[in-house]
């Protein structure tokens, strides 16, 4: 198998007026990329931050990996000022989305990696069709819109059904993933993991990102 253990932290329960110095801190302690969680205030009922946001942090961070989790009613719209801003992978929801394969096809034409996300509610099968343009897909294992939620197990058929049938897939979790919750995502075959109350919360970060990944990667082989 040739994808990777990787976990990317999601700084929306860090400290956003220190943005920087937060994520610094995340990369020094191991992070692998940061999981930066866009949200409109209409496909979620939360509000956080945009691409002037996360263009001041490039400006700051010059070659961490970039994901941003698009969780808007328009991903479409965000493409450009995404990817000028420096993001790497642009990960957005099918469900408000009529033409995945555009919005797909502009994201890599903007020279971003396409992430395709789905809401608890979503099936996998819905997504089964996009595997194919995708370059990572996103279960999510909490209803979008806050952190510090309940992990979801009842998502893991999902993971469980991507790896079997797509063994190099980028299979990304998110929601309420943590020392306590990362064996199931593991065992499942998850390979990049979102995180952000757990480990931006630890006492030792470094640990926490260490220990994680090592459990990823044990079922990686
Ligand atoms: C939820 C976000 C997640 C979440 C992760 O809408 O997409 O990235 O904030 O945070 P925890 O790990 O605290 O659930
Ligand atoms: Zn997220």
């Amino acid at each position: 198998m040739s994808v990777k253990a990787k976990i990317g932290p999601s700084i929306l329960n860090a400290d956003l007026a220190n943005l920087a110095a937060e994520s610094k801190k995340l990369l020094d302690n191991g992070a692998d990329y940061l999981h930066l969680d866009v949200m409109d205030g209409n496909f979620v009922p939360n509000l956080t931050f945009g691409h002037p946001m996360v263009k001041s942090l490039r400006n700051k961070i010059k070659t961490a990996f970039f994901e941003t989790h698009m969780m808007v009613q328009n991903p479409e719209q965000w493409i450009s000022p995404m990817a000028d801003a420096g993001v790497n992978l642009y990960t957005f929801h099918i469900e408000p989305v009529d033409d995945v394969y555009k919005v797909s096809r502009l994201v890599q034409e903007a020279g971003m990696q396409v992430g395709l996300a789905i809401k608890p509610g979503t099936k996998v099968a819905d997504l089964e069709k996009y595997i194919s343009i995708a370059d990572v897909v996103l279960v999510m294992t909490v209803e979008p819109g806050f952190g510090g939620q309940s992990f979801m197990a009842d998502m893991m058929p999902k993971v469980e059904w991507l790896r079997q049938n797509y063994p190099n897939l980028d299979i990304e979790v998110d929601g309420g993933v943590g020392p306590k919750t990362i064996e199931c995502c593991a065992k499942s075959g998850a390979n990049m993991i979102v995180s952000g109350t757990a480990v931006v919360g630890a006492t030792d970060q470094r640990q926490v990102i260490k220990d994680m990944r090592d459990v990823v990667q044990s079922y990686l082989k």
